[in-house]
């Protein structure tokens, strides 16, 4: 269960917030939890966090260590400081700052070279599903970000499905809709490796997921976990969705 925080809390608040999710899921060993804060609060997070069972992401990483990237954050970076997970590819990346399939494979690549595990995020917009482009689009996507990706690299590897029409707008796929793309993003991973690993693969589902909707998602057969934006931003609400 991750929290995936966008440009959410100040360093204080970051740090803050942390302290009181670590009070609530002491103890917690049958799931893992993430949380995904902005960049700058990251190395205060990890340090609030040192002795907790909650690990931490970062937004994004990119393709090269170092160099002359103005803005942008290395997973070398990232590892140096303590994190475990990056999310690659969110739809808001994709939309907002020319991310794609390419770049995502690239800064994939350097993810895992880095010992990282991600979180590579795909998903169709409403014009898409209404066209009845939802496959193909989750199909184009997959075969992009996972372009030389080995058999072996599949356990550090997390797929989240994330419907654009669902982020942020308190619509969420009904838990059949999810579950339906879930399928065929296995099949997809059977297709391309083998059976077991499409077995052993996370998939988590993400858009506008709830206290009030986690349960009926969490009970579909091929949803493993969640994306969470809005309502991880909140004690109770992210604490409710991961123990669920
Ligand atoms: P949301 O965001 O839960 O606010 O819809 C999910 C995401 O963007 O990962």
């Amino acid at each position: 269960m991750a929290g995936n925080w966008k440009m959410y809390k100040t360093v204080k608040e970051s740090v803050d917030f942390v302290k009181q999710l670590d009070e609530k899921f002491k103890g917690i060993q049958d799931r893992e939890i993430v949380v995904c804060p902005v960049s700058l609060s990251i190395p205060g997070v990890v340090d609030a966090l040192r002795f907790s069972n909650i690990q931490v992401g970062s937004q994004d990483a990119h393709w090269e260590n170092e160099g002359a990237y103005t803005g942008n954050v290395s997973p070398s970076m990232f590892k140096d400081i303590g994190i475990k997970y990056v999310i690659l590819g969110h739809s808001e990346k994709r939309q907002y700052d020319a991310e794609t399939d390419q770049r995502i494979n690239r800064k994939l690549k350097n993810v895992l070279k880095n010992g990282l595990r991600a979180i590579v995020c795909v998903g169709e917009t409403l014009a898409e599903r209404e066209g009845g482009r939802t496959e193909k689009v989750i199909e184009t996507q997959l075969t992009g970000c996972f372009e030389g990706i080995g058999l072996g690299d599949l356990t550090e590897i997390v797929i989240a499905y994330e419907p654009v029409w669902a982020i942020g707008t308190g619509k969420n796929a009904t838990p059949e809709q999810a579950n339906e793309v879930h399928v065929f993003i296995r099949k997809w991973i059977e297709a391309k490796y083998n059976q077991e690993a499409a077995g052993a693969i996370r998939i988590q589902y993400g858009g506008s997921v709830k206290p009030e909707n986690v349960k009926q998602l969490m009970g579909q057969p091929d949803i493993d976990g969640a994306l969470v934006g809005g309502a991880a931003l909140k004690v109770d609400s992210f604490s409710a969705i991961v123990q669920f």
